[in-house]
């Protein structure tokens, strides 16, 4: 599979007629890249490396169909209107190769990218190499170069340095080992996807089955790295090996990034946590394919997928399922070892994100679910649910009515408070603090008169349920900027308004999954999958108590079951 450059992804190259665009674009064409076209303004309707030129990135997309990664050649100062105008035409993945890219642009870009759903390596990237597939930016030279010292294989690397992210590959290669991505991350203080982006990518991709990390002095990428191993979020081996150990604090150790400010970002801090949450680190760059070859060889082995169509072009590729005679796996791990060994959210997190949560977030994943089992004969859906049933409907479409009811003013406020979430981050990237930011939200949502999701309750001041969600979340190491930010929109209402608007479940479910680093538009299938229980069983006790076709009047049930505990 290999992360972020692969043979089937349509590439447009920005700045394609300038010098290197267009030799660059000639060597990843020459490598297998599929560049489908390029873009610079003025010079639409021309030819460049065989492929059209267009104005403009949209209009680029409006001719060539899906264009998935734009690569950008274009001088730094420029770069800021490009990068925007790749994003706002849609395109998700950029490679921006240039160099001196100024901060606050790329501060700029990243903001507008978290509010597109978009990603960008770099800027002041050699770019990505994925072996025998794609090439993106300006990694290796001619494709038969390339081609001597790098083959697929397990191997993912994510590095800071362009320079030992192709001699890392050629290392492995000449011990034998096969790369599956290389990620030169940018030399830059700030980029798009630091070491902890990367590696989450590496997490998912069933090639890589080990990565080695190339870190250096300065920001904090590699405490990162450690910080969502720690978490549970990478739990694929990591060989580490942090360059910069002599220097000094206030000296640049070669890229722009790598220096020590104020005691942070040195060599032996970088060193000590990687090692507390089990990376090998490799004190020598040397001893790298070593290590490498010795945790491979710990692995256990794996057979390589082989297709059964006749015509190649009917195969077509799933991540999720893999079923061979007596082994059935789920993402790559077999059911019958998950069996007994994992608890049942832990495993539905595994199919909806293709990673295993650590065993000690278990019981958070678990009182998330259990928090929205049900919540009374009124909801919607338990309404759809039980009118479906009483008219005589079989259980799965009654079923399927009450998740039809969950839209976006029922059960949709989690996906809508995730990305209030992101949306102040967005804003502290720019430079906002987090009280500023969330305050500039709230006005901006009074102002446009939208509802804040994930705060207020109709009936709950303290809902029960969200203090015991953000006490696990605390508790198990989760909790981080999505629970420090649904705080801080309570907070700020109450600035603003002088009234309380707590925290309801959907706001404390919606901080957890952002930091448990789930996308916002699975935010509401975690609340269906936990509503689904307590639907079914109102649609059994709707058709085993109640007469065929009555009148639903939702306020008027009465419970009758076990008494309170
Ligand atoms: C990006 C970089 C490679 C461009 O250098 P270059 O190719 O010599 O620059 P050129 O001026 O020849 O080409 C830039 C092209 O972009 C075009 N361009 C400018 N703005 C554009 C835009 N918004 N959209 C598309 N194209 C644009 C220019 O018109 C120019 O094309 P032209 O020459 O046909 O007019 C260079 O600025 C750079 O940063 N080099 C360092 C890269 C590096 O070391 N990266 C890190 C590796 S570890």
């Amino acid at each position: 599979m290999a992360i972020i450059a692969a043979s089937h992804k349509r590439v447009i190259v920005q700045g394609i007629t300038g010098r290197e665009g267009l030799s660059r674009a000639r060597l990843m064409l020459d490598y297998g890249t599929q560049v489908v076209g390029g873009v610079t303004p003025g010079k639409g309707g021309q030819e460049a490396a065989g492929v059209p030129v267009f104005d403009s990135v949209k209009q680029a997309c409006a001719e060539l169909g899906n264009v998935d990664i734009s690569v950008l050649f274009i001088p730094a100062p420029l770069v800021r209107s490009a990068a925007l105008e790749a994003i706002d035409a849609g395109i998700k993945t950029l490679v921006i190769v240039p160099d001196r890219v100024p901060v606050y642009d790329v501060l700029e870009i990243d903001a507008a990218a978290r509010q597109h759903g978009a990603r960008f390596v770099g800027p002041n990237t050699l770019g990505v190499l994925s072996p025998e597939q794609a090439v993106l930016g300006m990694m290796g030279g001619r494709a038969a170069a390339i081609r001597e010292w790098a083959f697929a294989g397990p191997v993912g690397i994510t590095s800071r340095s362009g320079g030992i992210t192709t001699s890392m590959a050629y290392y492995l290669a000449r011990a034998g080992i096969g790369v599956s991505t290389a990620v030169h991350v940018g030399g830059d203080s700030i980029v798009g996807m630091p070491h902890a982006r990367v590696l989450e990518l590496f997490e998912r991709d069933p090639q890589t089955r080990l990565v080695v990390m190339f870190g250096e002095i300065g920001t904090s990428q590699e405490e990162e790295a450690a910080d969502l191993i720690e978490r549970g979020l990478f739990t694929k081996p990591l060989i580490a090996y942090i360059g910069g150990k002599g220097a000094k604090e206030g000296t640049r150790f070669s890229h722009a990034g790598a220096i020590i400010e104020g005691g942070r970002g040195g060599h032996a801090g970088k060193v000590a946590r990687l090692r507390e949450v089990g990376a090998h680190i490799a004190e020598h760059f040397n001893d790298i394919p070593q290590i490498a070859a010795d945790v491979l060889a710990n692995l256990p082995a794996v057979k390589p997928a082989e297709s059964t169509a006749k015509d190649p072009a009917q195969t077509w590729h799933t991540a999720i399922t893999d079923i061979q005679p007596n082994a059935i796996r789920l993402r790559g791990r077999r059911l019958d070892a998950l069996m007994g060994e994992v608890t049942f959210s832990q495993a539905i997190f595994l199919a909806l994100t293709g990673h295993l949560p650590a065993a000690h977030v278990a019981p958070l994943l678990d009182a998330m679910f259990v928090s929205s089992i049900d919540h009374g004969t009124t909801p919607p859906s338990t309404l759809s649910a039980r009118t479906a049933a009483s008219t005589g409907a079989p259980l799965n479409a009654a079923l399927a009515a009450g998740l039809l009811s969950i839209n976006a003013f029922h059960g949709g406020a989690v996906e809508d408070a995730m990305r209030m979430i992101a949306a102040v981050q967005a804003r502290m990237s720019q430079g906002m603090s987090l009280d500023d930011a969330a305050q500039a939200l709230v006005e901006e949502y009074r102002a446009a008169k939208r509802v804040l999701s994930g705060l207020g309750h109709r009936i709950h001041t303290a809902d029960p349920r969200t203090r015991q969600l953000l006490a696990l979340a605390a508790e198990c190491g989760v909790a981080a900027a999505g629970v420090d930010t649904i705080r801080a929109l309570t907070a700020a209402f109450t600035r603003v308004t002088g009234k309380p608007l707590p925290i309801n479940v959907d706001g404390a479910l919606a901080a957890i999954l952002y930091d448990l680093r789930i996308p916002p538009e699975l935010g509401n299938a975690f609340f269906m999958i936990a509503r689904t229980p307590g639907l079914v069983a109102h649609i059994m006790e709707e058709k085993t108590r109640e007469k065929p076709m009555r009148v639903i009047y939702p306020n008027h049930a009465v419970y009758d079951g076990p008494e309170p505990e």
